[in-house]
């Protein structure tokens, strides 16, 4: 592992997955903000993560785009590899990609009920992984889960049950890093204006989405990456937990 020198040894550094999504840029230019070099990972859509990495250069950060699928471990491992030669570490890893498929569980595509956990639950797992063996002491890992697993509305059951799932792993997770002085959590997002969310709902769905929780709007990207700011920094009591980011939502 070699460090960058242009790096210093006390700038921490964070692996945002998915940072070519709605979330994850959100969450990059914020952890940007905050100090941090960042790894901006991406699966199908280069463009975007560069994109983002151009934004955090111009606002006089560090960042570098890395790519693959998080539920191949080859892939992620090669992308922790990356961040920790640009970087020379890593001491945050932010696991927001996911993809989301809704229909009835009676009407449900099995195909896309694999696909669906291949994403959420082996990639999360494989995330976790990687994240439990790099990660420095002081450092935080934090999952994405949702507010749905409350909620439990009908038509998400596929996409719900993989959820559930990271929550699970999640939780474990901070019980196995005991002594290693390392916070595992899990962001639990509540209806936030990102593709994932708009795709394919009418405007009465979304704004009855919006009405639903009591400070009446819909999330935006910068709602949830304060939440995982302060799970990325200040917030070193709250460990092996599920913040819930939904404005209220019940
Ligand atoms: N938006 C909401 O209302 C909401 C609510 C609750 C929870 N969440 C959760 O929040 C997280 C972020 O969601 P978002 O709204 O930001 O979604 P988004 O804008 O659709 O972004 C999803 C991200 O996941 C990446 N991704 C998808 N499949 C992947 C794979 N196999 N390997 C690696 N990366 C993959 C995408 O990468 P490419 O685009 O590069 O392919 C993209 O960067 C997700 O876990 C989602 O379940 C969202």
């Amino acid at each position: 592992m070699t460090q960058n020198t242009t790096t210093p040894a006390t700038t921490r550094v964070a692996l945002v997955t998915g940072g070519s999504g709605g979330i994850g840029r959100a969450v990059a230019l914020r952890l940007v903000a905050d100090g941090f070099a960042v790894g901006v990972h991406y699966a199908g859509n280069k463009g975007r993560a560069e994109a983002v990495v151009a934004e955090v250069a111009a606002r006089g950060g560090q960042a570098i785009a890395v790519g693959g699928d998080v539920a191949d471990e080859r892939d992620m491992s090669a992308a922790f590899d990356r961040v920790e030669e640009a970087f020379g570490g890593i001491d945050v890893v932010v696991n927001t990609a996911g993809i989301m498929v809704l229909a009835p569980i009676a009407e449900l595509d099995l195909d896309d009920l694999d696909r669906v956990h291949r994403t959420n639950v082996r990639g999360t797992f494989v995330v976790s992984q990687q994240a439990a063996r790099r990660v420095r002491p002081g450092g935080a890992i934090v999952n994405f889960s949702t507010s749905v697993t409350r909620t439990q509305l009908p038509t998400y059951g596929a996409y719900v049950a993989s959820k559930a799932a990271v929550e699970s792993i999640t939780l474990i997770l901070a019980r196995e890093l005991r002594g290693k002085d390392i916070t595992v959590n899990a962001v639990a997002p509540g209806p936030t204006a990102t593709p994932l969310f708009l795709q394919g709902k009418d405007d009465t769905t979304i704004a009855n989405f919006a009405k639903a929780t009591p400070l009446e709007r819909l999330g935006e990207p910068d709602d949830i990456a304060d939440a995982v700011a302060f799970l990325a920094g200040p917030a070193r009591w709250v460990n092996g937990q599920v913040i819930f980011a939904n404005g209220g939502l019940t």
